[in-house]
């Protein structure tokens, strides 16, 4: 079926986020949420609290803060009741599903100015505690448990390993790549450039994965403001368009048992894509720059593969030899990835937009990162999250 054309009909104008991603022992919920919220308001020209018609709220873990995860926890927050706010929980694709689901609304007509807002409180529960939890809850009821996320994408390494005859090696040039760029971004939860050696040296979390494999667990908040593109020149010089927007689901309880699982892809990540990039009309060689889900280094080769960056089995070499650094042929994780902002679940996706926003007005330098964080000349970016162990995957594509 033809779909209608959405092209640079949906503009971005505000973002913000707290001023540093990490461990916010000093910030309340409410807190980041309103730095993040009060950034984006002020990145966008002319507008006010009472322009924004409504909002969704990316949250996927209230049970780390307590009390109940409703919308009107965010409205409250923000002070703009009685504006109707949609709380949205799906695993890792949170932030870029309320997003998602707030440029839906404006594309339908009935409003002219929306916010998304993601959020996660990871840090005042212990780190393991705060993903052991939601495991069990979200989990199923016998496979579920005993696994920590970890675990689950150390089976995909090894498996990956085997097949293609990746290395650790490999899976360090990842790390050592976005720890690069995050040691450039100041926004970032690790501002600090790792070699090699230190990441192959580093104690293992669960074999192959190392702790520089791994994400950290970080507290983090990120807002962004959509309006229609014929308002946006109100609001902004530098609109930046969501062209493209693609969520896909796969399996949950099966993750171990599927017959159809073999631990080198995720087919969501693909079929997410492919839905973004028919909608942006687009194919995955015209993109210029991808912040895509590395919660594990392994995890980032099997994005790149799955996005359509390279080949099966390719990304090992396509990170090895530069192509994936800012200036090589598609920069990932110019911003440093989750591995230098860590993954608060709700904001990760939302984080990752005011990334891509900033790369495409081609303003990252000075204010968001120090000399050499800049991708040259980027028209087109790519957002991704995989989430629930493979089970959901999300593609945001945006346009200058
Ligand atoms: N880069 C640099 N240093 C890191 C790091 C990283 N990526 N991750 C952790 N560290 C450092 C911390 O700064 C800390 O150093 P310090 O003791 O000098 O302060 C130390 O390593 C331990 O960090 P901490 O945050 O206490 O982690 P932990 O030991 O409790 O847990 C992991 C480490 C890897 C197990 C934990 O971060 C984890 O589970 N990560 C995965 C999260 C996840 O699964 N997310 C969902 C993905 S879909």
């Amino acid at each position: 079926m033809e779909r209608p054309d959405f092209r640079k009909k949906i503009a971005i104008v505000g973002v913000g986020t707290v001023k540093r991603f990490g461990e916010l022992f000093d910030y309340e919920l409410s807190d980041m949420i309103i730095e993040a919220y009060l950034e984006a308001l002020s990145d966008a020209r002319n507008l006010e609290p009472k322009d924004i018609d409504a909002a969704w709220f990316g949250w996927a873990i209230p049970a780390n803060v307590g009390g109940g995860g409703s919308g009107a926890v965010l409205s409250e927050i923000l002070n703009i009741i009685p504006k109707p706010v949609t709380r949205v929980e799906n695993f890792c694709a949170t932030g870029a599903d309320a997003l998602r689901n707030a440029c839906f609304a404006v594309m339908s007509g009935w409003y002219d100015v929306v916010l998304a807002v993601g959020a996660e409180k990871m840090r005042d529960v212990d780190a393991r505690d705060a993903l052991l939890h939601a495991l069990v809850r979200h989990g199923h009821p016998l496979w579920g448990k005993g696994f920590l996320v970890p675990s689950i994408f150390s089976v995909h390494a090894t498996v990956y390993f085997n097949k293609f005859g990746a290395t650790k090696e490999d899976l360090a040039n990842v790390a050592v790549k976005n720890h690069r760029n995050g040691a450039r971004n100041p926004r970032a939860h690790f501002q600090r450039a790792v070699d090699k050696g230190r990441v192959l040296s580093a104690p293992i979390v669960s074999w192959p994965l190392g702790l520089y494999d791994c994400c950290p667990v970080t507290d983090g908040a990120a807002a962004a403001i959509i309006t229609r593109a014929d308002l946006a020149k109100k609001f902004t010089d530098t609109p930046v368009y969501l062209s493209g927007m693609g969520i896909a689901t796969d399996f949950v309880a099966g993750i171990f048992t599927h017959p159809k699982r073999d631990f080198t892809s995720f087919p969501a990540t693909t079929n997410a894509a492919n839905e973004a990039y028919r909608m942006a009309r687009i194919d995955a060689s015209q993109v210029d720059f991808a912040e895509v889900h590395d919660c594990f280094t392994i995890t980032e080769l099997l994005d790149i593969e799955d996005l359509g960056f390279c080949g099966k089995g390719d990304a090992p070499r396509f990170v090895k030899e530069g192509e994936a650094n800012i200036g090589g042929k598609i920069a990932i994780n110019p911003s440093g990835g989750l591995k230098s902002f860590g993954h608060p679940i709700g904001a990760t996706g939302i984080r990752q937009v005011f990334e891509a926003v900033h790369q495409l007005r081609g303003d990252v330098e000075p204010k968001y990162g120090k000399s050499g964080r800049q991708v040259p000349d980027a028209e087109i970016g790519l957002c991704h999250n995989l989430g629930g162990t493979g089970s959901i995957a999300s593609v945001l594509i945006l346009e200058r």
